[in-house]
């Protein structure tokens, strides 16, 4: 039988060649693990977008998870859906990642009956539609900054009157020494949850031009552009932050 500790993330634990980072199965197998002990408050933040999810969602619409995964977010709405007896609702997640999709599909398991559906599919390409409910947890930085105002764009045209678009991602700062600062706080928080110096600096290495944050004015300005009106920040901490975006016409 498999305990906590085979979930333990150990993926920079070695010496070995630093390869770019990818959400393969190795990832995926302690993913749960590496955004507890890697994200600044995952769980508080994912609190925050359930009642975000619940306050938008409309009956007869669709709730998005773009890149969900392991499941997590879908798992919480799907949980605070029951606790108040709504039985009627459709989510769906995508992602990419074989491995990803297969442990979503596990965590949420039959109970998501046809409600929830996870698709293996690059979200580049996928069509949106019907959506009164857009979530993307620290994806969107994980997109090729060029394909970036495409997919806003995208998402803004899938998402009903008064949908909301809900992003978090990891932030530069507007000036380097404060985002050197910011970052500095942000490792010696990977160190209290138990990563080794070279654990730090080999997913470092591993991260380098595969997650590329934005400054936080500028990923507002990318929101606004693309047509939302209301783009408030919902949870900041040192270089993470949450924005909620509506869109009103
Ligand atoms: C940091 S994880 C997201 C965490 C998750 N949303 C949560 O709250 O726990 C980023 C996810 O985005 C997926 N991803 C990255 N690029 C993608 C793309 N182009 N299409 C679909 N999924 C993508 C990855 O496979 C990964 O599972």
């Amino acid at each position: 039988m498999e305990n906590k500790e085979d979930r333990r993330d150990r993926v920079f634990h070695g010496d070995g060649e630093v390869l770019p980072f990818e959400f393969n199965d190795s990832v995926a197998h302690v993913f749960d693990d590496m955004a507890q002990r890697s994200i600044p408050w995952y769980k508080e933040v994912q609190r925050m977008i359930t009642t975000l999810g619940l306050t938008f969602y409309r009956e007869g619409s669709q709730i998005y998870d773009l890149g969900c995964s392991t499941g997590t977010t879908l798992a919480l709405l799907a949980q605070a859906f029951s606790e108040r007896g709504i039985a009627d609702y459709r989510m769906v997640g995508i992602d990419n990642s074989e491995a990803m999709c297969r442990e979503a599909r596990e965590k949420i398991g039959p109970a998501g009956g046809d409600r929830i559906s996870i698709r293996c599919a690059d979200l580049e390409e996928t069509p949106l539609e019907n959506a009164s409910v857009v979530i993307m947890n620290y994806t969107l930085q994980f997109i090729d900054p060029l394909a970036r105002e495409e997919l806003i764009g995208r998402i803004y045209r899938g998402l009903n009157h008064n949908g909301v678009l809900i992003v978090s991602d990891k932030t530069l700062q507007s000036h380097t020494d404060t985002s050197r600062i910011f970052v500095d706080n942000y490792y010696h928080m990977k160190r209290q949850n138990g990563y080794s110096e070279m654990e730090i600096s080999r997913k470092r290495e591993a991260l380098e031009n595969v997650l590329i944050p934005y400054r936080v004015e500028e990923e507002r300005d990318l929101f606004l552009k693309s047509g939302f009106e209301g783009v408030d920040i919902f949870f900041t901490w040192f270089n993470f932050s949450s924005f909620i975006c509506l869109k009103k016409s």
